[in-house]
């Protein structure tokens, strides 16, 4: 065996190790940081009120907000909550991955109501990232994961991030580096016939509808969400955020996108010089982060376009933008 294979060996035996460990953590009931593709997850044994209440406590979040349920795969995610056929051609399509599934909620299932808000539907995602995989694999329950961050603000797509936020309420934080795709999941809500858009996210809206062969309504209620989680202000960095900025002002940074930058001399950051949508959605909350530590009293970001994942990345920066509670 070369050195290569003993390090490569080693690093898997490493793995081994610290996903055990959280598995270990999760069945005591305590909170663990998790990798997935989209951005880390807080997470608890969905099962067990006390430590999901943990959850709740730990990132300061409202309890009528439920939290999404990770699972394996579609089978285990069936013990949860009923999938009629259409749920089922998108969890074919996009299980697993950065989707995650609005279905009624099964009776007989385990999952604590505090996890679930009380609801009689219940938010359920098998992620694709491979730490995040062999952890559901070890833990054996669902497990209930936010974003990893404080309530209402920046979602962390490395590990660092959330040792920032929340390094003293996790006994464990599993760190796989950066997040691939950097926005948490679409989250598409199957309770009757009509396919509902509930949050844009990971997978664009054109890829869903193209799997389903049919479009995607938007909750019309807008005042009540149908995502209760998608309350206005969300994302917030500590700076303002001015949208659609075309010039940046005198004492401002800039959050960039494209090869067309305005003339300026103080802190900058492209989202994506090539002006590609999925290098600025992995880029987004890093940058928003780093921008908001230059100490600007405002982030002037650049447009970005309406479509693919640019949906979502206009919907975290106007929440990112919108009057604080
Ligand atoms: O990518 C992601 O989705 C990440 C990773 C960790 O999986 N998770 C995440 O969770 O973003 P969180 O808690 O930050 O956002 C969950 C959203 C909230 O807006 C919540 O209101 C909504 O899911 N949700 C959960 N259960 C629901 C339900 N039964 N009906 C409607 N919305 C629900
Ligand atoms: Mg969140």
């Amino acid at each position: 065996m070369n050195n290569n294979t003993d390090q490569l060996e080693a690093r898997r035996a490493a793995r081994r190790e610290v996903v055990e460990e959280a598995a270990k953590l999760l069945f005591d009931g305590k909170l663990v940081a998790f990798p997935t593709e989209t951005v880390y997850g807080l997470g608890a044994d969905a099962t067990t009120d006390k430590a999901v209440a943990a959850i709740f406590e730990a990132k300061g979040r409202p309890r009528f907000n439920p939290l999404i349920m990770h699972v394996l795969d579609l089978e285990q995610a069936r013990q949860h909550g009923v999938f009629n056929r259409l749920a089922l051609k998108l969890a074919e399509a996009f299980m697993p991955g950065a989707l995650t599934l609005v279905v009624p909620r099964r009776p007989e299932s385990a999952i604590s109501l505090l996890a679930t808000a009380g609801l009689d539907t219940v938010a359920l995602r098998a992620p694709a990232h491979p730490m995040a995989r062999a952890l559901l694999k070890a833990a054996g329950v669902p497990v209930a994961a936010p974003s990893a961050n404080k309530s209402g603000r920046v979602s962390p797509t490395t590990g660092a991030h959330v040792a920032e936020q929340l390094g003293d309420d996790v006994a464990l934080i599993i760190d796989a580096g950066r997040c691939r795709i950097g926005l948490e999941s679409t989250i598409v809500g199957c309770i009757g016939d009509d396919p509902m858009l509930l949050r844009p996210g990971g997978i664009s809206r054109e890829d869903i509808e193209r799997a389903i062969g049919r479009r995607l309504r938007q909750p019309e209620d807008t005042a009540k969400p149908a995502a209760p989680g998608q309350l206005a202000s969300h994302y917030a960095p500590k700076a303002e955020l001015r949208l659609d900025a075309t010039d940046v002002r005198p004492g401002e940074a800039l959050l960039a996108f494209g090869p067309k930058v305005p003339e300026h001399g103080g802190p900058m950051l492209n989202l994506s010089p090539a002006g590609e949508l999925p290098e600025a959605a992995a880029n987004l909350f890093a940058h928003l982060r780093a921008l908001d530590e230059e100490g600007c009293a405002s982030i002037a970001a650049m447009p970005i376009p309406e479509f693919g994942l640019g949906e979502a990345i206009n919907d975290r920066l106007r929440r990112a933008a919108a009057p604080r509670e």
